[in-house]
């Protein structure tokens, strides 16, 4: 696991005008090495803090007078990247993908304190800034950078505040070229979309990609974010249009509040900050997260007793969300009502881990880190925004979550193993978990709702599974010598094994999914030649990506 390092260190003003800077902060932040692995997973890449501005100064609105069915306002700022798409994709980005899954999360949401207009701070040359008393301004040491970046997109000039600078000692603070303009109206939010060959896309095989880029300075809520989609990425094939639609709309919903670098920024019902405060304004940075750290009135650490294979029990460490309306809807959810908050995901390295929800638990929800099968958006997601402290949930627009449903607190709070066992035990069905492994020919079965043939990624892995992980003492046709060995195909899901989704491909080629709704996946020819002989099978666990086939 890479971890983002971070320089940080106070500029300290020894001059007679120290009286005047109530805080005067010298940001160095050393260039962090790339994190990059490849892998299927969604890496909310959590911004550097260098990389994003906190404490934006907004004018409060004079007069708001708001209507209660009023909805989060996102203003989209198409880059010209995506005007120089080949047509089809750029009108698919344009007047379906993000108009649709922007309607859902403006409906979806409201926020708490609107303000009238967004104008965004400016970068420094030198990463370099300090704050007068009396002053909500940034100032920047010596000269604002020529761009401001969010994210890969230059913001544009209208969309910025004046250059606000002062001398390298800190004096002869001014305002630089033309005043304040009026900003943008009725926007709480602004997104940068763009369609960048980045060094992301090339790396990690992902749709899109999303963060925020400055916070406001009364409640720290993100004003402005971006949102990359990688151009090779994005298929007009139309039975993956659901699939990107989720994406993007999982990749919003991490810039507008469900990240790892935002947990230290949450406040409660009240508006109050739930991680202490410097006098700087900000929770304190921990060097070694790359973060703001949070307090535990957000994340808390605990420990499950493991039941692993052998009748061995181990300690299993895991974060918990524990905010107020996260923990209801848990509780809620697995009826499991000591449950102490909603585990994070604690595999794939960071921007996995701790920005999702653990995939064992709440496999298809969307906000888990890894695409398999029919994403919703549950209660529970919705719940973590509210809980930011910055909006409003209208929850009528939850999406229905089967996975876990009413299972208990030995489901959520036990190994799978424990689960498995204590269902056979009990003679019922051991779903949403399965133990048949996969052969040939494909034991199909309907996935839990029977909306989609499915087949159980219980498989053999060429390396021993972590003890941790190792949840089978027998398994049909296996040698005992081999049992470590075995294990759902999901890493993020802890390994264990459960009935997924799948897609065909011929000659290398995607054909379709395993998805009964998509009129695509469903002629009548294919199915079958198909059905019966299926050349390529690989199941989707990817940001509407497939893997690359496999051999069955
Ligand atoms: C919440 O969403 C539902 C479904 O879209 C809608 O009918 C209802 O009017 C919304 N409620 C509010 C308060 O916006
Ligand atoms: C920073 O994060 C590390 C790694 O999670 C943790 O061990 C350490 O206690 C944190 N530091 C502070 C000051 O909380």
């Amino acid at each position: 696991m890479a971890t983002a390092s971070a320089v940080r260190e106070v500029f300290h003003f020894s001059s007679p005008f120290s009286a005047v800077l109530l805080l005067a902060e010298l940001l160095l932040l050393a260039q962090a090495p790339a994190f990059n692995i490849a892998s299927p997973f969604c890496h909310h890449h959590i911004p550097r803090a260098r990389e994003v501005i906190y404490k934006v100064y907004l004018k409060e609105s004079r007069v708001m007078k708001r209507n209660i069915n009023e909805h989060l306002r996102i203003k989209t700022i198409y880059d010209r990247s995506v005007e120089e798409l080949l047509p089809e994709k750029k009108h698919l980005i344009k007047n379906k993908l993000f108009p649709q899954a922007i309607s859902y999360l403006e409906k979806t949401f409201q926020v708490r304190k609107p303000m009238a207009t967004v104008l965004l701070s400016r970068q420094c040359v030198t990463n370099q800034y300090l704050r007068k008393k009396d002053d909500p301004h940034r100032y920047c040491r010596e000269a604002c950078a020529e761009h401001t970046k969010c994210g890969p997109v230059i913001v544009p000039e209208e969309h910025l505040q004046q250059c606000r600078v002062c001398n390298t000692n800190g004096r002869n603070c001014q305002t630089i070229g033309e005043a304040d303009k009026e900003g943008i109206r009725d926007a709480d939010f602004i997104l940068y979309v763009s369609a960048l060959t980045t060094e992301r896309c090339g790396q990690e095989n992902i749709i899109a990609y999303a963060a925020y880029c400055q916070l406001e300075a009364d409640m720290d809520r993100p004003i402005a974010g971006y949102a990359n989609l990688c151009p090779n990425m994005i298929s007009t094939q139309p039975q993956e249009f659901i699939g990107m639609l989720s994406t993007v709309k999982h990749e919003i919903i991490h810039a507008l509040g469900f990240s790892a670098g935002l947990f230290a920024f949450y406040h409660d019902d009240d508006g109050n900050p739930l991680t202490a405060r410097y006098a700087n304004g900000l929770p304190l940075f921990n060097e070694s997260l790359g973060v703001y750290q949070w307090s535990d009135k957000v994340i808390r650490k605990a420990v499950r007793l493991w039941d692993v294979r052998d009748n061995n029990i181990l300690p299993h460490n895991i974060f918990l969300l524990v905010t107020p309306k996260v923990v209801e809807e848990a509780r809620k959810h697995f009826d499991c009502p000591n449950l102490e908050g909603m585990e994070l995901e604690n595999q794939g390295g960071i921007g996995t881990e701790l920005n999702h929800w653990e995939k064992r638990l709440l496999e298809n929800e969307a906000m888990t880190g890894s695409q398999t099968q029919n994403r919703v958006f549950s209660r529970i997601t919705l719940a973590l925004m509210e809980d930011t402290g910055w909006y409003k949930v209208n929850y009528s627009m939850a999406e229905k979550l089967e996975w876990g449903r009413g299972k208990g607190c030995d489901f959520v709070m036990k190994s799978c193993k424990y689960w498995i066992n204590q269902q056979q035990r009990k003679k019922e069905p051991v779903a949403p978990y399965c133990d048949t492994l996969r052969s040939n020919p494909l034991q199909l079965t309907c996935r839990q709702d029977q909306r989609a043939v499915a087949v159980c990624n219980l498989q053999k892995f060429p390396q021993p599974l972590p003890q941790e992980y190792q949840y089978f003492d027998s398994l049909y046709g296996v040698l005992p010598k081999d049992l470590p060995h075995y294990g759902g195909s999901v890493e993020i899901a802890d390994y264990c094994p459960f009935s997924q989704e799948f897609s065909w491909h011929l000659s290398g080629e995607f054909q379709r999914s395993s998805d009964c709704r998509i009129l695509e996946n469903q002629p009548e020819t294919m199915v079958q030649r198909n059905m019966g002989q299926i050349p390529f099978a690989s199941f989707k666990s990817q940001l509407s990506l497939w893997n690359s086939a496999e051999r069955n």
